[in-house]
């Protein structure tokens, strides 16, 4: 794994876009974080005027009082050198505070004690604008991100689908995402708030004194690079723990569907061993981003304490020997270091948190940067219909780049409201051939062309309005009958969904469900019979009304009695219809208008039943056997 992991400014650039589409609410924020932050200084620099003018002029006035009580006494008339705060005031005197000039101590007490009162009120009311509105932008953009993933996602093709595991996906809805809320979250309150807090109090820092503030630029440097050391570290730890937490995700999804096999082979310890074993990884790998972050810091924490400490130091030189500074610059310099080490502290505990957090974020990125492999042409056009017929000419395919050839320099015609049987034995490729049609893959080489227009310059939303398959594995939503075989068209109105239902034997069964057609399949339709979940995937393609058909094993979870039914239900949906049947039980498909002999991938004969009998191949082999059988 030679990745470089940076929390380089590309990826926060990216989830910033997204926070970007709130201008308006993000110039609020912003609003709200400069106000509190200048307040917040403000109320630190006022500490200047207490020292200066209330408590320096007490002391001095009380002082020279007493002295002149003292003084009088001894009958003295002049003052006998200055005392200590007189020297201190003296070298000052220009720089002391003009502001209160001529007011009564007890006053200036008063008019800070008000403004202190009133920022301390505009500081609460900014408060809550930024932690509300930084909120409101973070679930806003949490929403958003969440359903681009999914719609890309959906967008993908099925070799992606195929290949990814579905724990991981879910992982990176979950997981990954909660990774990437928290680095809006970071981004929002920290990559925006503490630059602001910090310059602000930079800005008060070099009003109070230039000098001192320079300093603040010796630590600069070093905590950064300590920031960025340790960030990368802790983002490759964190990419790590999160590519375990979706291995997690994937067992516990792989152990709970496969219940059922879990049980009846006892593979309860087996599993729970798998799973703990997982668990731990992941500890392990949590435990190293955490040290990397405690680390990071402790370190800049005691940079933080050590450089501030060292200025400190400087700054009481300047006072008590340089007199460069008021005591009150003194009280608001160490004031305002204070409130800049929140932002400071923050920033860096942040960084730590926002470098784990965008590993998350770059994973979702990830997902979305994938494209479909299967995609509309730019010069695509909408399919209308098909007039002539489709022809399958020296397709061949493979799943994956290295692997074998599926299918081989396949050469079929089909016309036009016909219906073809595609035969072969088990493995043979007939369903991979029947999902070129609908592009669930593209062919490798070759071309499947419709009225001789290849299928890649079709619009795939029309191509696939035009074809309705019912699918080797039934697949039901979690959702009513009804809902399953309409198949969110909105089209198929309600009479459409009935009508297919009766034509499919669907309401045989449905009828004594509560609900009928409302009654609820469960999930992946375990609510229902292998043979029932079958007959709503019938329904499903007879509400279509699509001038394709796919049909795929079809009936294959039908008795032999139901099945006859249903045939009967198919064949009168096949009318008119260009179909393709796949079918293991050859009676279902004698009756096709032309059968095509599939052997590992390969089309080795063509023709109706008889003929192929009478050719005395590959077919009357297959249809031999399954009479031997007896099926
Ligand atoms: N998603 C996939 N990735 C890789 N290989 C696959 C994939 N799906 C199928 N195959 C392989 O492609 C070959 C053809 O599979 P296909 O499903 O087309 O067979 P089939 O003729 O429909 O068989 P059956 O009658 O058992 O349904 C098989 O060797 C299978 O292992
Ligand atoms: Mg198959």
């Amino acid at each position: 794994m030679g990745k470089k992991y940076r929390v380089d400014l590309r990826k926060l650039w990216r989830l910033a876009r997204y926070i970007f589409n709130y201008k308006s609410v993000l110039a609020f924020m912003f609003f709200c974080m400069l106000v509190f932050s200048i307040t917040h200084f403000t109320r630190a620099y006022l500490a200047k005027f207490l020292v200066d003018d209330v408590i320096v002029r007490a002391g001095s006035e009380t002082a020279d009082a007493e002295k002149r009580k003292t003084d009088a006494a001894a009958g003295k008339a002049a003052p006998a050198g200055p005392d200590l705060i007189e020297k201190a005031e003296k070298g000052f005197e220009e720089r002391l505070s003009t502001y209160f000039a001529g007011m009564s101590i007890m006053k200036v007490v008063l008019v800070l004690v008000i403004v202190i009162m009133i920022l301390g009120v505009i500081a609460s009311v900014m408060h809550f604008g930024k932690v509300y509105l930084g909120r409101f932008l973070m679930f806003r953009v949490i929403v958003d991100i969440r359903t681009q993933v999914a719609e890309h996602l959906l967008g993908l093709s099925l070799d992606y689908h195929g290949e990814v595991r579905k724990g991981v996906l879910l992982s990176k809805m979950t997981n990954d995402l909660a990774a990437t809320q928290k680095a809006v979250q970071f981004t929002l309150e920290d990559v925006f708030q503490q630059p602001i807090t910090f310059v602000v109090g930079l800005a008060a820092a070099f009003y109070v004194s230039w000098f001192l503030a320079l300093c603040i630029f010796f630590i600069l440097p070093v905590l950064i690079y300590v920031l960025v050391y340790f960030g990368r570290k802790i983002m490759r730890h964190s990419a790590k723990s999160l590519e375990t937490f979706g291995d997690i995700t994937d067992l516990m999804t792989q152990m709970f569907l496969g219940i059922r096999v879990v049980k009846s082979y006892r593979m309860e310890k087996y599993k729970v061993d798998e799973f703990r074993r997982a668990n731990e990884t992941f500890m392990r790998r949590v435990l190293r981003m955490v040290a990397q972050k405690a680390l990071s810091r402790g370190i800049t924490e005691l940079l933080y304490n050590v450089g501030s400490a060292l200025i400190m130091l400087l700054g009481c030189y300047m006072f008590i020997v340089l007199k460069t500074i008021t005591p009150g610059d003194l009280i608001a310099f160490v004031g305002i270091i204070a409130t800049m080490y929140r932002p400071i502290k923050s920033l860096s505990h942040s960084y730590g948190e926002l470098a784990a957090s965008l590993a998350g974020a770059e994973r979702l990125f990830g997902l979305v940067n994938l494209e479909p492999t299967v995609k509309d042409a730019p010069d695509a056009k909408p399919l209308e219909g098909i007039k002539h017929g489709i022809v399958f000419k020296d397709v061949s395919f493979r799943y994956v780049s290295d692997g074998d050839y599926v299918l081989k320099d396949l050469n079929l015609k089909a016309g036009v409201g016909k219906v073809y049987a595609i035969v072969g034995r088990t493995g043979a490729g007939k369903s991979t051939l029947l999902d070129l049609v609908p592009r669930f893959y593209d062919t490798v080489e070759g071309s499947i062309e419709f009225d001789g227009v290849d299928v890649r310059k079709f619009t795939l939303a029309s191509l696939l309005d035009h074809i309705a398959i019912v699918s080797q594995d039934p697949f039901l939503f979690n959702a009513s009958i009804a809902d399953n075989i309409r198949c969110g068209v909105e089209r198929i109105t309600d009479e459409d969904v009935r009508a297919a239902a009766e034509a499919a034997h669907v309401m045989e069964f449905a009828k004594e469900k509560p609900g009928v057609l409302d009654y609820g399949v469960g999930e992946f339709g375990n609510n229902l019979s292998g043979g029932e979940k079958q007959r709503v995937t019938i329904a499903r393609a007879l509400a279509k009304d699509a001038e394709i058909l796919i049909l795929d094993e079809a009936t294959s979870s039908l008795d032999s009695e139901t099945q006859k039914v249903v045939q009967d239900a198919l064949e009168r949906l096949m009318k008119g219809r260009t179909t393709f049947v796949i079918a293991h039980r050859l009676s279902t498909i004698e009756r096709a208008d032309k059968i095509f002999v599939i052997e590992n991938g390969s089309l080795v004969e063509e023709g109706t039943h008889a003929e192929l009998l009478d050719k005395g191949g590959v077919y009357a082999t297959l249809y031999g056997e399954e009479l031997a059988t007896g099926q």
